[in-house]
């Protein structure tokens, strides 16, 4: 089982939009759980229109059991977890330290393990930079896509987030960690980006590829659904992503 958490330093990179697509990609010849993580700015709910008895919140803070949380095939192949879309800024998950969040995390390491049998693909959706939970899922996770919009501060920023988050809670050499570039514009970039690859790379991250920046993309998700078809330009750039970070075990 291949567990895979997609991130960035800053909001509005677009994990949730990569993070839906790639779980939607890879449910078409997979069994896949995708789970969001982002307790003060949830978008699953308004994305698959499902209101569960109980949230991913609710068994970080341990008032419901696992199995409780999941909502089963809203696609074919498919089960997604959701947080509350009500932000209640008194339950653990929000106002707790790194202690509790360590004191939870034996139990998550545990309840992953037995879904070993029922899901080829674990996906987490997350809030940006530092929130705690990053810490549990950096250590429940084999693979981190990285996205980052291509300028110096998102740069600079996914640079130190490695350096005070990610090395820290796992050494960058025991697990795989990508960068992949979205909302790229359509103007010739790549000094740029060759660049800022370079200097990725010197952290010890893999280039796994850019997404470009399309008023398409964002007038669709105005309108219709946030999960492109599979022959999407943003689905083909992400399938051409995917290939090279599943080429790696
Ligand atoms: N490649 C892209 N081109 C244009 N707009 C994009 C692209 N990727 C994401 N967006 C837009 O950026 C916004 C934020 O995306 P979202 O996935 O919610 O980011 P995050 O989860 O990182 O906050 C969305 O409105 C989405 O339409
Ligand atoms: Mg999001």
């Amino acid at each position: 089982m291949e567990k895979i958490l997609v991130h960035s330093f800053k909001g509005g990179t677009g994990k949730t939009t990569v993070a839906v697509n790639i779980a939607n990609i890879l449910s078409n010849e997979n069994k896949v759980l995708l789970i969001e993580n982002d307790f003060m700015m949830p978008s699953f709910f308004d994305i698959f229109k499902r209101e569960p008895n109980a949230y991913f919140n609710d068994y970080l803070n341990g008032k419901a059991n696992f199995g409780d949380v999941i909502e089963h095939e809203v696609k074919p192949n498919l089960d997604i977890v959701l947080t509350n879309k009500k932000f209640d800024p008194n339950e653990k998950v929000m106002s707790s330290d790194q202690e509790w969040f360590l004191s939870i995390l034996k139990n998550m390491i545990e309840d992953f393990k037995s879904l070993e049998k029922d899901y080829n693909f674990i996906i987490f959706d997350t809030p940006p930079g530092w929130h705690l939970i990053v810490v549990n899922l950096i250590a429940l996770s084999n693979k981190a896509i990285l996205l980052l919009r291509p300028n110096s501060y998102e740069v600079n920023g996914t640079k130190i987030m490695l350096e005070i988050l990610y090395k820290r809670a796992k050494p960058i050499s025991s697990w795989n960690v990508y960068a992949l570039f979205n909302q790229v514009p359509e103007v010739e970039m790549k000094e740029n980006l060759d660049n800022w690859v370079g200097e990725l790379e010197r952290e010890g991250i893999k280039f796994v590829g850019q997404i470009s920046c399309s008023c398409n993309i964002a007038y669709e998700m105005a309108h219709n659904s946030k999960i492109f078809p599979l022959k999407h330009e943003f689905n083909q750039a992400l399938q051409r992503a995917l290939n090279k970070l599943l080429a790696v075990n």
